[in-house]
């Protein structure tokens, strides 16, 4: 690979180790991948911020690149495992806590706007079309790509921090033209309307599909919610981090001879594949994964007002649309009806394995890691069936 002065002195170590050690993960993902060069990156979105993840290895691993060096460029942090302020309200155990408050400010001390959401684009980290960043987090990522326009591989935790460091990533995958051309076309017959028809249309693509990129026909909508639902399904479930609709895609792209026709049974029976508990004995329900809108916030203020939940109701959702749902108003009535407004975490990164056997959700996405990491069994509803289930008698 070829580097510029300033970066083979960052390799060499004369600005430090942390950066030596950023450069040599950069280094050997580029060799790995066959990258010619290094990018800069306009923003960072760092992923595996949860200490359920990270462990003592991963908090020391942070701990020594925190210990001499700052981010180069605007970097943002994946959720955590609690809500920073209000962990107790959660649930939360206090030792777990206090490793979770030194990972975040260490972060915090490199420069990290400690934003702890899966959802950055909502709260202002909204990249310009054809911009490149090194985002983690696999939902933000096939958005930005999609939906944004933008260009970033899917980077896993040591490699988005290396790029906040460094400022840059190596030029391969998703960063080039030719790797982010359909290969399959997939044809919708019968266009999905809600959040979980999306999840359910992404795992049926991930599945069949694998790593090809999809152009999708038949499907029109603008609405982030929706496009969200389907950005996070489709690379949970095998597929790569980047789709194009083919109704809205700038570039004008051949059809390609592979296709793939998707029926309405198709994706009825991708949602019922995701729904094996009973519902009438869920002890949980979790909404916002990816984490909420204000949007969405305000249609589960409208289905609880004037009601109270029989069930423990988390609302996933970044600390930024939390605030505007305060000015709103909505944040006040969410409360009264006994819901936990679970800012900077989920119920995946969040530490509930052995807590609930089963949980209610309208995520495709919240449903593979709710039952490969905490074993729960599921329930995949509609936004307002999980509203209605978690405040039946
Ligand atoms: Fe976000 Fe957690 Fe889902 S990080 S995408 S809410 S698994």
């Amino acid at each position: 690979m070829r580097l510029r002065a300033e970066e083979r002195e960052m390799l060499e170590g004369a600005q430090g180790a942390a950066l030596r050690k950023s450069m040599e993960i950069l280094c050997a993902l580029g060799r790995i991948y066959g990258a010619e060069r290094l990018i800069p990156v306009e923003t960072v979105q760092i992923s595996g911020v949860s200490y359920d993840n990270l462990g003592e290895a991963g908090l020391e691993f942070v701990r020594s690149l925190a210990a001499d060096a700052r981010v180069r460029v605007p970097t943002t942090l994946n959720p955590a495992g609690m809500d920073m302020r209000d962990w107790r309200k959660l649930g939360i155990p206090e030792s777990f806590a206090e490793k979770q408050t030194e990972v975040v400010a260490l972060f915090a001390s490199m420069g990290v706007e400690t934003t702890c959401s899966c959802t950055p684009y909502l709260i202002g980290n909204v990249p310009e079309r054809g911009a490149h960043l090194a985002w983690g987090e696999s939902s933000a990522v096939t958005f930005a790509n999609s939906v944004l326009g933008a260009r970033t591989n899917k980077e896993g935790g040591p490699s988005s921090i290396a790029a906040a460091l460094t400022g840059r990533t190596p030029a391969y995958g998703l960063h080039l033209d030719a790797p982010r051309a359909p290969g399959v076309l997939v044809q919708v017959e019968s266009e999905p309307r809600r959040a979980t028809e999306f999840g359910a249309l992404g795992k049926l693509i991930g599945e069949s599909i694998g790593d090809a990129v999809p152009l999708i026909e038949g499907v029109t909508t603008e609405r982030w919610d929706l496009l969200k639902a389907l950005s996070a399904a489709l690379p949970t479930y095998g597929g790569a981090p980047i789709f194009h609709l083919a109704e809205r895609a700038e570039q004008r792209f051949a059809r390609p001879g592979r296709r793939l026709a998707i029926a309405p049974a198709a994706l009825e029976a991708a949602a019922r594949s995701l729904d094996d508990a009973d519902a009438r004995s869920i002890g949980f329900v979790f909404l916002g994964c990816p984490h909420l809108s204000l949007e969405e916030l305000r249609r589960i203020a409208e289905l609880l007002e004037g009601t109270s939940v029989t069930k423990e109701l988390w609302l996933g959702v970044a600390r930024g649309v939390k605030e505007e749902a305060d000015a709103a108003g909505i944040s006040a009535i969410l409360s009264a009806a006994g819901a936990r407004i679970a800012c900077d975490t989920c119920h995946v990164v969040a530490p509930l394995a052995g807590r609930f056997e089963s949980f209610a959700t309208n995520s495709a996405k919240g449903v593979y890691y709710g039952r490969a990491k905490n074993r729960f069994k599921s329930v995949f509803r509609s936004l307002e069936e999980c509203i209605r289930l978690a405040t039946e008698e």
